[in-house]
């Protein structure tokens, strides 16, 4: 090689770095998002694993833009999904795909795995699942793995500036205390006290959420865990909402905004924030006709009274219109519930959102 020819393939060189560069730490400049919880965010980690909590066969995703399942529990999008959608980002891949890799970690992550609570007996009954304690350490590999694509300031840059999103106990309540009558839990402690544990031990997981770099998190309670269809099925004789579900989710969710407002105090202002999952949904759930729902008592996929027995499988029942059903399936919303939860997230007053909502926190991080 000459000397001018060896410039000129140093210059190209140097423009294939200054472009790698560009587009690496560019794409980090946007939003990054990351999800932990259960099946109301999972987008399909329980998929990789042997678990009977899954979502991965018709007619789960008949809606999803591929018409395939893809573990989400939903017709078409979930929560965090739409979410995404709205903060302008790709879907989260789930943590276990095999495609979550390269610049595609740069959007985030979705760590939720159906069946798991806030206690690591939640959900044994699912046998392999993800329970949080695991997916927080997922997050720490996940951590060290953007860390080595893009230099450890730049990743703790990108943790600190993303989104944050859990959703967790349901599952506490509905698979594992009122599981079967006379369960472990439920003969060690009364409900308010469970309550109280329960509490005690979420809060150390967002402590940990906090010291592993998150610095907006979105903390959803539970919805009105009473009324889902399967509860109705199992509990209700009328149609009303299930008495000691209902109690468990009035109990749970107060004191979870007492706990999100006595670590923003304690930690830092607006750094958890709180969404009243419960009034979210029971807007809908109360008057469905008001939201074009048919019904918000019938699941879309299912079978039994309120189709709200065993899982929603390719022997089920199914209805035409999924966007006229506020319940996809025994648990689950329909996609077009997850867009009315989602809106309340955005939009919601305090009311919905504490101290403030995500359009909010969207303009104000905009602005630093
Ligand atoms: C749950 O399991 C994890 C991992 O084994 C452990 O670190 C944690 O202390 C457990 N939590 C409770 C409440 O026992
Ligand atoms: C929520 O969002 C709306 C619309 O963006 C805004 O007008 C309102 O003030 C917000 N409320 C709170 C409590 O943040």
């Amino acid at each position: 090689m000459d000397d001018k020819k060896r410039i000129r393939a140093f210059d190209s060189c140097i423009l294939i770095i200054v472009c790698l560069i560009i587009f690496v730490v560019g794409e980090a400049e946007g939003r990054a998002f990351f999800v932990f919880g259960d099946s109301l965010v999972d987008n399909g980690n329980n998929n990789y694993l042997l678990t009977t909590a899954r979502a991965d066969s018709y007619p789960y995703g008949i809606d999803y833009p591929t018409h395939r399942a893809t573990g989400r529990f939903s017709n078409g999008l979930n929560i965090p999904d739409i979410i995404s959608e709205r903060i302008g980002s790709e879907p989260t891949l789930p943590y276990l795909s095999p495609q979550l890799n390269g610049e595609r970690l740069l959007v985030g992550a979705n760590f939720a795995s159906a069946g798991i609570g806030i206690l690591n007996d939640t959900g044994i009954q699912f046998i392999n699942i993800i329970r949080i304690s695991r997916q927080l350490q997922y997050f720490e590999q996940y951590q060290q793995r953007v860390s080595a694509l893009i230099g450890v300031e730049q990743a703790q840059r990108l943790i600190n500036q993303a989104l944050v999103l859990i959703t967790l106990g349901g599952n506490d309540f509905v698979n594992n205390y009122y599981l079967i009558p006379f369960s472990a839990r439920s003969r060690q402690f009364a409900l308010p006290d469970y309550v109280v544990y329960l509490i005690s031990e979420y809060r150390k997981i967002l402590v940990r959420l906090y010291e592993l770099g998150a610095r907006r998190v979105l903390v959803t309670g539970t919805g009105p865990l009473g009324c889902v269809p399967a509860e109705l099925a199992q509990h209700s004789r009328n149609g009303e909402c299930a008495a000691d579900l209902q109690r468990a989710s009035d109990l749970f969710n107060p004191q979870l905004l007492q706990l999100v407002n006595q670590l923003n105090s304690e930690i830092g202002s607006n750094i958890f924030i709180s969404a009243n999952a419960f009034q979210s949904n029971m807007d809908f759930i109360s008057n469905p006709q008001a939201y074009g729902f048919v019904t918000s008592k019938v699941a879309c996929c299912g079978q039994g009274p309120y189709n709200g027995i065993g899982l929603c499988t390719p022997a089920s029942n199914l209805c035409p219109n999924r966007d006229v059903y506020a319940f996809w399936d025994p648990f689950h919303p329909s996609e077009r519930a997850n867009r009315l939860i989602v809106e309340t997230f955005m939009i919601g007053d305090t009311k919905y959102m504490n101290p403030m909502n995500l359009s909010t926190i969207m303009h104000l991080d905009s602005m630093t």
